[in-house]
């Protein structure tokens, strides 16, 4: 055995070990089919370019392919395929084993760990809309062994194959909306997992067909290299200050950058919920409840983003740079602010500028110690086909796409 045989062996154990333990950490137990083909796929061999220590590190994507300064292509980070595998297997009664899967976006690496649990019995079809991407899959997966999965160049926004059912389809790209081709593929309980943005924050959804419907069943946070074709959509960000941007991805979201960059210039006021939370609390469904709260509210939700130079410089105090709600109302702009901690605990908080800013502040802490209260529910996801009629929607917060209708619903955990 050569040295780096011995290698990539360690490294691909301790990779996985990692995995189960991170899963552990987060209160998620990784399920054992899923554990064993993490164990059996050498993702070496689909990141060939890159050095062993790379190839396994848990925690990272590795880049395949870049358009200037942006990733367009990657195999995906281990611990994301792994929760996204565990949220496809935990709804599909009885297993992956013999199942029907579509995976969208190709890197080889997830395709060979789902021919894994699907089995001899079940099928394979990956399909990408680069083929410099499907090539590469093609070679990477030939030279581990798995010849058996179909894989096709295609915009998978359009069926892939007009007679073909799927029991799973899992998109491992960043989705805004959900076209018709993908509930149509599914079998009719089948599953689909999608990295989706709502409001301009990304969850990966597991869906579960019913009709011309999808529910959802569990959701994790996540983030994914964005779907190009026809399903492209791009987010859109204005600059309100050096460093400060806001985020709007929904149809209609409009924010005046010169107004919103006055109003950050006026004295801020910061109010708390009075919590004391835990260390691992995970508030990415806080922060979709605030989407939704303040968009029922009649105000305008957008996503605050920041440069480290400008919170250091004492700009913005947001609660994560890279993404954190925030309510645009009546001559104010409020977000949710950096955690303050006292000891092992911490309290979330508002931090608003503008008219009436103590006030603003003050709405939002009221939202957040409502979702406290109500037991921190988690967020579901309900997917109708555009047209639907408003009285035909469950009870919730709508978010028109172009070819669905997503109604976000909270139900107490
Ligand atoms: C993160 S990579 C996929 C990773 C892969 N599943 C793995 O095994 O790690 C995302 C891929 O989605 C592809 N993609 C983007 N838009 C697409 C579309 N409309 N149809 C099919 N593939 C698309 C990109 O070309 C890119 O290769």
């Amino acid at each position: 055995m050569s040295v780096d045989t011995v290698n990539a062996e360690g490294l691909h154990a301790a990779m996985v070990d990692q995995l189960v333990a991170d899963h552990a950490d987060k209160g998620l137990a990784m399920r054992p089919e899923v554990e064993t083909a993490l164990r059996t796929v050498r993702r070496h061999l689909f990141t060939p370019d890159a050095p062993l220590e790379e190839a396994y590190r848990a925690d990272q994507a590795v880049v395949t392919k870049r358009r200037g300064d942006e990733a367009v292509s990657s195999v995906s980070a281990p611990w994301l395929i792994a929760e996204m595998l565990g949220q496809a297997a935990d709804v599909i009664d009885g297993g992956l084993l013999g199942r029907h899967v579509l995976e969208i976006g190709s890197g080889g690496y997830n395709a060979a760990l789902l021919h894994e649990l699907v089995g001899p019995a079940g099928s394979v079809t990956t399909v990408d809309i680069d083929s410099d991407v499907t090539d590469r899959a093609t070679a990477c997966l030939a030279a581990a062994g798995y010849d058996d999965v179909t894989v096709v160049c295609a915009d998978a926004d359009q069926l892939i194959g007009h007679d073909r059912s799927y029991d799973l389809i899992i998109v491992t790209v960043g989705a805004w909306d959900i076209p018709p081709a993908w509930t149509e593929q599914l079998a009719e309980t089948g599953t689909l997992v999608v990295p989706l943005r709502t409001f301009g924050m990304t969850r990966s959804w597991a869906l579960r067909r019913a009709g011309d419907r999808l529910t959802s069943h569990s959701q994790r946070l996540c983030g994914f290299v964005s779907m190009q074709g026809s399903g492209a959509h791009e987010m859109r960000y204005v600059d309100i200050a050096v460093g400060v941007h806001l985020r709007l991805d929904e149809l209609g979201q409009q924010a005046d950058p010169e107004a919103v960059g006055a109003l950050l210039s006026q004295p801020p006021a910061q109010e708390w919920a009075g919590a004391s939370l835990p260390p691992r609390t995970i508030l990415a469904d806080l922060d979709l409840w605030l989407a939704a709260r303040i968009t029922e509210a009649g105000q305008q939700f957008v996503v605050l983003t920041a440069q480290q130079e400008a919170i250091d410089a004492g700009l913005v105090t947001p609660a994560w740079r890279y993404g954190t709600p925030a309510a645009l109302h009546d001559g104010s702009f409020c977000y949710r602010s950096a955690l303050k901690w006292t000891g092992d605990l911490f309290d979330v908080g508002a931090r608003a500028h503008g008219r009436d800013a103590g006030a603003a502040a003050e709405r939002m802490v009221k939202q957040m110690r409502d979702w406290l209260d109500a037991g921190s529910p988690s967020p579901m996801l309900h997917v109708l086909p555009a047209g639907t009629p408003d009285g035909d929607l469950p009870a919730g917060t709508v978010l028109d796409k172009r070819r669905s209708r997503v109604v976000l619903t909270f139900n107490p955990s």
